[in-house]
């Protein structure tokens, strides 16, 4: 009897049936990831009727093909196709783009992330797919790294909270799953250099990178992806202590490892860790990982391991079985539940977009300037290289960037950059637009963008970075806006109008500046298809901003890393030739109204070790305008036997508040949230007081003290 074909038997059963009838063949083959795009057009198609495990970055039409020739295969395993879906199925021409995870995570709002991760989820299912590898739990920490707007930024605490909400979007409906991604300490490598080596020892990995790992997996993430580099001078890939140790064994992840691209040949060509790649693979298999991204020649290398008896076989089945269950769970073996592919760019995805667009926006100044009322003025300069660039407004991994870049193609889908979404708001009659400079190069445009900014009562000014500032490869040493961006804003400041700052940018820019000189000063991040459109509507007053930071800006590249939650030093942190603090801080943004805290109460001050309190806190809304806070949760542990922060966050609620009311704000705060990992790599908590401070930010907030017996 066939076991593994009768769905009224458990995935478990099933998947040692059919692990049972496998050859070694057909089980390696299980392990292998291919890609289409790197392999000649007669390999590519041997592939696809030898029952690959999975393929990458195939779309629509083409997973169709490789489906119907896997199910020809002797056992008709389907192949699982996994995209970089990481800020919407963004590699097809027509489907949902969202803000970024940077941008997104600014919103601080775990239910709209929820519902986006599920709308991507659909998206990608329509198109015949079944993984996204995302969401990146990467901590976005040294500034000069290209990836940081693929982060939900750099706090521990909040990539945890937002990466389990993104992850229980993606897989709630069981259409795809997610990939917790890239294990581990990835961002840290040193100098912000991609996929360096870094100097994290196993005690700040356990502290500060593992928790969000730890979260993805309490979630039920079908899979991690093992990260390029290495830590502490061992190869991630074949890092049997983070993988199979910690990430398996001791915190219990029951989905499988996936490598990053040739992170097994690279162990050869890049690494020198392995003489050669049949080395190399017998290493990673060993370390843990599961399945092999584009190393095509690890097919061939584990069929001759097992032949000459180097690898242990139940290593190999364990890696199957890891494989075949996500793939029972995806009920591939059961003709998975179809979804309409006019779900894609459904109008209940945009609304979804558009409202986390708006909820990600983060106003960072506003000398009074807004809101503008439309009625008030007779025509408004917008103005700056990313006014309207929707490339740049979308930023990484979209169909614009990858699989490969694509100059010159039209969205397929609704999108507004900022001066449509200022046409779209203000009426087309009363803009006026000009580019003013480009993001690079000598040419600018800047006497023609004063001449119009003088005719406007209203001055927008859009700058930032682009594509070739941002992603893979892209690590910057300086941080300073490029190109004549900043002398075109000076020149506009000069005209003595008050200018609007908009910034569409991959990561924080050193923008002192901005800050001083601007009337208002906007971050967008990459702000997807409605980011241009939200942006417009902020300015005009049509929803009031609620965003926060969720990542520190520099006043300058070398200040980094400047994250809020350092450990203290003796001697002020302060560089001789800059002024202390950041330009902004993690956790600022300002609303339309005023929020006032209060009444901050602890349900106890003394509670045993191993038990829990209530934190509650009054915020009243002293505005003229309905709104939503984000009030945080910080605590310090006052003495420690290892160095803590002056802050850590350890909760966040957001809220929305009527004008005029005041409404109670409860968090719980177990002892174990307020654990430090010992010197012996012992999760600890240690007795003493810790003071719990709940407020808007890092600077305003109030203060009660908690003793742990
Ligand atoms: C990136 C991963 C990505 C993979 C597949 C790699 O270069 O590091 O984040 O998922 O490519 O596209």
């Amino acid at each position: 009897m066939e076991i593994y074909k009768d769905k009224n038997f458990t995935i478990d059963d099933r998947t040692e049936d059919l692990l049972s009838r496998m050859t070694i063949e057909e089980k390696i083959g299980q392990m292998l990831q291919v890609s289409y795009n790197v392999l000649d057009k007669n390999e590519y198609e041997n592939y696809k009727n030898l029952g690959i495990g999975s393929f990458l970055h195939v779309l629509g039409s083409e997973a169709d093909d490789i489906r119907d020739k896997a199910a020809k295969t002797r056992l008709g395993i389907p192949p699982l196709f996994g995209i970089d879906a990481i800020h919407g199925h963004a590699l097809l021409n027509g489907a949902t783009v969202f803000p970024s995870q940077l941008a997104m995570s600014c919103s601080f709002n775990r239910s709209l992330i929820r519902e986006m991760g599920r709308a991507t989820a659909r998206e990608v299912a329509a198109d015949g797919l079944d993984w996204t590898f995302s969401p990146v739990l990467c901590i976005a920490r040294d500034l000069r790294w290209g990836r940081v707007d693929e982060t939900f930024g750099e706090d521990s605490y909040v990539i945890g909270e937002l990466g389990k909400a993104i992850i229980e979007g993606y897989e709630c409906d069981n259409l795809i799953i997610a990939c917790a991604k890239h294990y581990i300490a990835y961002g840290e490598a040193t100098g912000g250099r991609d996929a360096y080596d870094c100097s994290v020892t196993e005690r700040k990995v356990r502290d500060i990178f593992l928790p969000p790992f730890k979260k993805a997996s309490d979630a039920g993430c079908g899979s991690v992806m093992t990260a390029y580099g290495s830590i502490d001078t061992l190869p991630l890939t074949v890092n049997k202590r983070m993988m199979r140790e910690i990430l398996k064994d001791e915190i219990g992840f029951e989905g499988f490892v996936v490598t990053d691209w040739e992170n097994i040949k690279s162990l050869v060509t890049k690494q020198r860790a392995a003489k050669d790649i049949k080395e190399a693979s017998k290493k990673a298999v060993e370390a843990g990982n599961d399945m092999s991204m584009n190393t095509h020649e690890f097919y061939n290398c584990m069929l001759e391991l097992v032949k000459e008896n180097q690898i242990d076989i139940k290593l190999i089945d364990d890696a199957v079985r890891r494989i075949l269950k996500i793939k029972f769970r995806l009920k591939l073996f059961d003709g998975k539940d179809k979804i309409d592919k006019n779900i894609i760019g459904c109008s209940e995805h945009k609304k979804i977009n558009h409202e986390l667009s708006r909820e990600s926006l983060v106003l960072l100044k506003n000398d009074n300037v807004l809101p503008i009322e439309k009625e008030k003025i007779k025509k408004i300069a917008v103005i700056g290289p990313n006014a309207d660039d929707i490339r740049a407004q979308y930023g990484d991994w979209t169909y614009f960037s990858h699989p490969e870049p694509k100059k010159h193609v039209q969205p397929k889908g609704e999108y507004y950059t900022v001066l449509r979404g200022i046409k779209e708001t203000f009426g087309e009659d009363k803009v006026l637009y000009n580019k003013g400079c480009d993001i690079f190069g000598d040419e600018n445009y800047i006497k023609k963008a004063v001449k119009i900014a003088k005719k406007a009562d209203a001055v927008v000014c859009v700058i930032g970075d682009c594509l070739a500032q941002n992603g893979e490869y892209r690590d910057r040493a300086n941080l300073d806006l490029s190109g004549y961006q900043e002398e075109l804003v000076k020149a506009l400041v000069e005209t003595g109008k008050k200018v609007i700052a908009v910034l569409i940018n991959c990561k924080p820019l050193c923008i002192s500046y901005i800050k001083e000189h601007c009337g208002a000063v906007i971050e967008m991040f990459n702000g997807g298809d409605f980011g241009g459109l939200a942006a417009a509507e902020l300015i005009s007053g049509k929803f009031n901003p609620s965003g926060k930071l969720s990542v520190s800006f520099p006043q300058h590249g070398a200040q980094t890393p400047c994250y809020y939650n350092q450990y203290s030093g003796w001697h002020g942190g302060q560089y001789v030739d800059l002024q202390k603090g950041n330009v902004y801080d993690f956790a600022d943004g300002l609303s339309y109204s005023k929020f006032e805290y209060s009444n901050l109460k602890l349900s106890r001050h003394t509670v045993p070790n191993g038990g829990a309190i209530t934190v509650s806190v009054d915020i009243s809304n002293t505005g003229d305008m309905d709104g939503k806070e984000i009030a945080m949760l910080f605590v310090k542990d006052v003495v420690s036997s290892v160095l803590t922060p002056e802050k850590q966050l350890k909760g966040f609620e957001k809220v929305f508040i009527k004008k005029g009311e005041t409404k109670t704000v409860t968090f719980k705060l177990k002892t174990d949230d307020l654990a430090i990992v010992t010197t012996d790599l012992k999760y600890v908590v240690e007795s003493g007081d810790f003071e719990i401070m709940v407020g808007a930010n890092t600077k305003e907030y109030l203060t009660e003290t908690l003793t742990v017996l």
